[in-house]
């Protein structure tokens, strides 16, 4: 574990290594305890770099065994080795070989970096520092050098051996070992070196690239769970197709592989030709599988294939550009998902992630820019801001481009940089030369952090027909940037008149106004638009064009038209949310059982349910008012998350009593036959009908209707779904002591099924979580070494259950902090990500912030912190 140092790492202090690696010849020698890993690097000086200038290689935590340079051992005094840092200070002129020799011990590693044991697998995760765990290393992602790997292991604990690349020998050894050598051909930066060895099972495919060229897929899992893997390699050879056709991108190795392992740090990682997965994201079948599991693991599959060409042809120069490789690689998952599903709820679920996770880092102390400028842990760094707004910005890019010009930059950025480690000036300045224009205000996207929030007032001179916005940016200030610079916003709206149809409208100014979108580019800018027959509802920052907050001032009436008719479904979707949310808003602080606007909308959500014109899986969506963190994030300032609590449990009551016989009604009629496909189509009808049980219980206020949809399963998102009502809404009940009883039972082997089991119970509303929490933590299948676990109990009742873990008393938080205590010890990494649940503790009503407060403090003060979690809590308290 790495001791925090308080080191800051600046964007600005990038300059080239001084040595170039050419070449680097891995021999491993795998063993738990003593791993002997020989390293040959091929190293030639750079060009500009001093003939003087010292060599000096990243370790983490390594033992050095022999180092020799051009074949001679080198003496003691020729070089200086210490487990971080191994300097060498006289070199020959020339190029030279420089040969070292490490030892590991995998079984101890805790941390889930550099190599490492889970489940009896060898397996590595490299990205963003682990290589140098490993060993030496220029372990920066702008030293990109050829690998050639062998790998030696008993062939009775290890019969298969992976790495990156194509494999080009393999064959026995003495005393019942054998050995395989991979050679990568493509230049790649360490953080993509992968090596896997183990007893693995797997399932084989093949993909013929438009080209004609075979590549051979391999999914490896732990034996006996092949049979889950189909849908994955299903995924995988449609993300094959999908980048040919829409990207124009072919795949570039003979083999493309895939492991599953059970013990990973984050979701997957795109290791060049071998990903290595979070088994969570590989294994699914209808039995042990939501079908939000079939559709993230459809999204990351595609996205770390994606990474083939956004992350490995084209690489980050250092790791302030990270968002090179991660937004753009999220933006076209997106992309692809919304391909293979419904493109409108694919976009309102990205909305909501968004708002949910992205948004509150945003408006937080952990703000950052899509491109960060300073760093004490890059772990750190692997953000919703990174990933899901980075993704944003490539969205707006293409909206200000257009899709055509947009692909025309994509190209000519394939074209310019493929084999580059380069940067976010690069990837913008393709989009210049193609459209020619000047993208140096966009650029503020990467560079300025903060949500941006545009106003908008509206006039309508009825007898000129003339409808004018005037609206207003502002970016708030975020830690470190307290003046904000004016940004390019891209906002999408419609006029939509009394039919429900949009008016043809014309700007009386065209310079700001195309295609649908508002550019606004300055602090206060007025859009006019003549022409109009009557007066329309404004439906705005459709399709969710920028990631933004919004305010406008809209009577009632208009937002309730327009979550009936925007033709947008976005819009639509977000006027109804907005009502919801303005709603719960007003009743968590002044109670108002009787409220005439839940009646409304009521209404307007019975009417949703039942309109067969649109699709189920929007439908569920829609039915879903916000949750209890979003009306908190909207609230924004002494929150009481137990008001919010009540006014949410009162307005899904109102509207289930108001709606119970259409709702059991359209319950019944959902109601699929015992084939089940994990397509989009038949996973909204799920979705709606999970929804509609909540509310029938709700006003049913009995457990019949989930026991009997819990009993009567016949996949895991309808018992799922059964079991999460049955222990949220009646806790105590004998059925539902039953059921979770049952489900233990069932999926008692299955540690990815009874995750859900951990999720369900973490996430029961009120005082009592806590010691139920407490409690599971000692059940048997739990572990607080296994990330999952971890994530699935103590992560889910931090994040998710807002009556739980701010309990007024702070118990929540004391438990919490001394979970994150004892998992640091491990793992710093999962340890630093599990304390960002603490990142909105300043929003919260004085009492709550005092003692999440003195639990950041407690945990500030643990003496031998690690980079990772000091720099989160340290930050956090700002
Ligand atoms: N690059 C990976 C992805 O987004 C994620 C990743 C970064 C990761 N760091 C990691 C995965 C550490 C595991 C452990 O696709
Ligand atoms: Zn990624």
């Amino acid at each position: 574990m790495t001791i925090d140092t308080g080191k800051v790492y600046r964007l600005e202090d990038y300059r080239p290594s001084d040595y170039a690696i050419r070449a680097t010849d891995l021999t491993f020698r795998l063993d738990p305890h003593h791993t002997l890993v020989t390293v040959t690097l091929s190293i030639e000086r750079r060009e500009d770099a001093a003939l003087d200038a010292p060599l000096v290689l990243d370790g983490d935590g390594l033992k050095l065994l022999s180092l020799t340079l051009d074949g001679t051992q080198l003496p003691a005094g020729g070089f200086e080795a210490t487990p971080d840092r191994l300097t060498i200070a006289r070199l020959p002129k020339g190029s030279f070989s420089l040969v070292i020799e490490t030892e590991l011990a995998p079984e101890a590693n805790s941390a889930l970096m550099g190599l490492y044991l889970s489940n009896g697998v060898y397996c590595t995760q490299c990205e963003a520092e682990g290589f140098r765990r490993i060993t030496y290393f220029l372990d920066r992602p702008d030293v990109m050098s050829v690998y050639t790997v062998r790998v030696e292991a008993p062939k009775s604990s290890a019969p298969i051996l992976l790495s990156n690349g194509n494999p080009v020998e393999g064959g026995e050894l003495a005393d019942g070992w054998h050995y395989a050598v991979w050679h990568d051909p493509h230049l790649k930066p360490s953080y993509l070196f992968a090596l896997v060895a183990g007893d693995l099972g797997r399932i084989t495919d093949s993909f013929t690239t438009r080209s004609g060229r075979t590549v051979e897929l391999g999914i490896y899992v732990e034996k006996g769970k092949e049979a889950r893997a189909t849908y994955a390699m299903d995924a995988l050879k449609r993300s094959m197709s999908w980048d040919e056709e829409v990207f124009g991108l072919e795949y570039d190795l003979d083999v493309f592989n895939i492991v599953a392992v059970s013990d990973f740090n984050m979701g997957a990682m795109e290791n060049k030709g071998l990903n290595i997965f979070n088994d969570k994201y590989v294994l699914a079948d209808e039995e042990t599988a939501t079908d939000a599991d079939f559709a993230n693991i459809e999204a990351i599959i595609a996205h770390e294939y994606f990474h083939n060409w956004t992350g490995n042809r084209i690489t980050c120069r250092d790791w302030f550009q990270l968002c090179l490789k991660e937004g753009l690689t999220v933006f076209r998952d997106h992309e692809f998902s919304s391909d293979m599903r419904s493109r409108a709820v694919k976009r309102i679920a990205e909305v909501r992630t968004l708002k949910s996770l992205q948004f509150p880092e945003d408006q937080g102390p952990l703000a950052h820019p899509v491109r960060p400028r300073r760093y004490r842990e890059i772990n750190n760094f692997y953000t919703a801001t990174v990933y899901e707004k980075g993704s944003e910005v490539v969205r707006m890019i293409r909206t200000i481009l257009g899709a055509e010009t947009f692909r025309k930059g994509m190209d000519l950025y394939f074209e310019r940089h493929d084999g580059d480690a380069a940067t976010i000036e690069d990837f913008l300045k393709v989009f210049e030369d193609v459209s020619g224009r000047d993208l140096s205000q966009f650029a503020l996207w990467y560079h300025q952090a903060g949500t941006p929030h545009v106003s908008v007032s509206t006039a309508y001179d009825e007898t000129r027909g003339e409808l004018s916005l005037d609206i207003e940016q502002s970016v708030p200030p975020t830690p470190l940037e307290s003046r904000k610079r004016v940004m390019h916003i891209p906002l999408a709206i419609g006029l939509v008149g009394k039919d429900g149809s949009d008016l043809d409208a014309a700007p009386v100014d065209a310079t700001s106004f195309a295609d649908g979108v508002i550019h606004l580019k300055k602090r206060r800018q007025t859009v006019r638009f003549t022409g109009l027959s009557e007066r329309p509802a404004i439906s705005l920052n459709r399709g969710f064009s920028a990631p933004i907050t919004l305010a406008s001032e809209q009577s009632v009436e208009d937002r309730l038209f327009l979550a009936r008719h925007d033709s947008d479904l976005v819009a639509r979707w977000q006027a109804l949310n907005g009502l919801l949310s303005d709603h719960l808003i007003e009743t968590s602080k002044a109670p108002a059982p009787q409220s005439n606007m839940a009646g409304r909308l009521a209404e307007v959500l019975g009417a949703i349910a039942a309109d067969d014109a649109l699709e189920p899986a929007y439908r569920a969506l829609a039915l879903t008012p916000p949750s209890e963190a979003d009306v908190a994030r909207e609230i924004g300032s002494n929150i009481d998350p137990d008001a919010i609590h009540v006014a949410r449990n009162t307005l899904v009551d109102i509207i289930a009593a108001a709606n119970r016989e259409a709702f059991e009604a359209l319950y019944g009629d959902l109601q699929g036959d015992d084939s089940f496909s994990p397509d989009a189509e038949s996973a909204g009808r799920r979705a709606l009908r999970n929804v509609l049980l909540d509310y029938a219980s709700a006003a049913q206020g009995t457990p019949e209707l989930a026991a009997s949809q819990y009993r009567d399963a016949t996949n895991m998102t309808e018992r799922a779904a059964a079991l999460a009502v049955l222990a949220h809404r009646f806790p105590t009940e004998t059925q539902t002591v039953a059921a979770l009883a049952d489900f233990e039972a069932r999926y008692g082997d299955n540690p990815l099924v009874l995750d859900k089991w951990f999720q369900i119970q973490a996430t029961i509303p009120g005082e009592a979580a806590l010691s139920r929490v407490e409690g599971l933590t000692a059940h048997g299948a739990f572990s607080i070494g296994n990330p999952n676990r971890v994530r699935s109990l103590i992560g889910t009742f931090a994040s998710s259950n807002q009556t739980g873990f701010h309990r007024a008393d702070g118990a929540g938080y004391r438990f919490f902090a001394d979970r994150i205590i004892e998992v640091e010890k491990r793992n710093p990494q999962v340890a630093a990500r599990l304390a960002t649940a603490f990142r909105s503790w300043r929003s919260l009503e004085p009492g709550r912030q005092g003692h999440a407060r003195a639990e950041l403090a407690r945990i500030a003060a643990v003496p031998g912190l690690s980079t990772d979690l000091k720099d989160i809590v340290e930050r956090t308290l700002g």
